[in-house]
């Protein structure tokens, strides 16, 4: 057993270090005037997104539901140095702000280099009741507007050598209890865009398409979730927002952050029963 987990450890150090060997530096300047749609962008990861393109001198729309929050932000990114910072309000559940979004965008810029999907709807941390109004609900929201926007985008990405950017999560590739509907969503998007990647590649696109793998991030909506429920430490918003934009500058197929994500990943892989059984203790939660 210990020769097992001396293996393993050693496996992942060895996977670690030769993804942060063969990763491309990130060259800031490239973001100057870059033509850039970032989507759930009033809080959260998407708001520190915002704020990280604008000090990086990009071009930005913005855009989520609350229109006087995206207001204030697009303040903000003016503030910090921002050459463009415009919002228009979208609910992604509608079948028509999707596209809107977009054609707006690519109006009022001109055209577009980043498309950065990352809004979600917001969903129970519990066990699921049997609620399919609300799971259809947010399968629209967390992945179809992701598909219609990708597609109304990639004409103008292939035009400008641009990068789609998808923000993810490790629920996209394992499973936890008590959230079964937002799961599904993040499986959903890690099978679609998966295989668009492939797509992409194969034809030689000029699109690259990054997958953001993320573990837990200190956003409001998630700490009110977990907190008290399971001890697992957050990672800070603005350095995962770093990340994904770093990500899709240096046109990766894929991030996991933090580093550890990427651990667990193998692990379920590896040795499921001793990572399923550490699931299930890891909640101060009986359902
Ligand atoms: N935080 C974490 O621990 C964590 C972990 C793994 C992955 N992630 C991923 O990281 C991304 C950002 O997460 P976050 O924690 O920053 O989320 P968040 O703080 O809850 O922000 C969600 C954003 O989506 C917008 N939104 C909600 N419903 C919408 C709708 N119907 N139409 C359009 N926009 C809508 C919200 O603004 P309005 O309310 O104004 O619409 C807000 O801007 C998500 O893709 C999430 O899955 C997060």
């Amino acid at each position: 057993m210990r020769t097992l987990t001396k293996i393993i450890l050693a496996s992942i150090a060895v996977a670690f270090i030769s993804v942060k060997w063969s990763t491309p530096s990130f060259q800031s300047e490239t973001l100057q005037g870059a033509r850039v749609l970032v989507t759930g962008a009033s809080t959260g990861i998407g708001e520190q997104m915002a704020y990280h393109y604008a000090r990086f001198g990009a071009q930005l729309v913005i855009t989520a539901r609350r229109e006087k929050v995206l207001q204030q932000v697009v303040e903000k990114c003016l503030s910090l140095g921002a050459q463009k910072a415009l919002y228009i309000a979208g609910d992604m559940a509608t079948e028509s702000d999707p596209d809107k979004v977009v054609e707006f965008t690519l109006e009022k810029l001109g055209g577009l280099d980043y498309l950065v999907l990352n809004h979600i709807g917001p969903t129970p941390f519990s066990v699921w009741k049997g609620d399919i109004e609300h799971t259809r609900w947010l399968m629209k929201v967390n992945f179809f507007s992701y598909v219609q926007m990708a597609w109304k985008a990639l004409p103008s990405l292939e035009q400008s050598k641009g990068s789609l950017v998808i923000v993810s999560s490790l629920l996209g590739k394992m499973a936890g209890p008590f959230t079964a509907p937002y799961t599904a969503t993040k499986f959903a998007l890690n099978g679609f865009f998966g295989s668009l990647q492939h797509e992409l590649a194969m034809k030689n696109s000029n699109v690259s398409l990054s997958i953001c793998t993320l573990g837990l991030i200190d956003t409001d909506s998630a700490m009110e979730k977990v907190r008290g429920v399971i001890d697992v430490p957050a990672a800070p918003a603005s350095e995962a927002a770093l990340n994904i934009i770093k990500t899709g500058a240096t046109r990766q197929e894929e991030l996991y952050y933090p580093w550890n994500t990427f651990a667990v990943t193998l692990t379920k892989d590896w040795i499921p029963f001793a990572t399923n059984y550490i699931i299930r203790h890891a909640y101060n939660y009986i359902p």
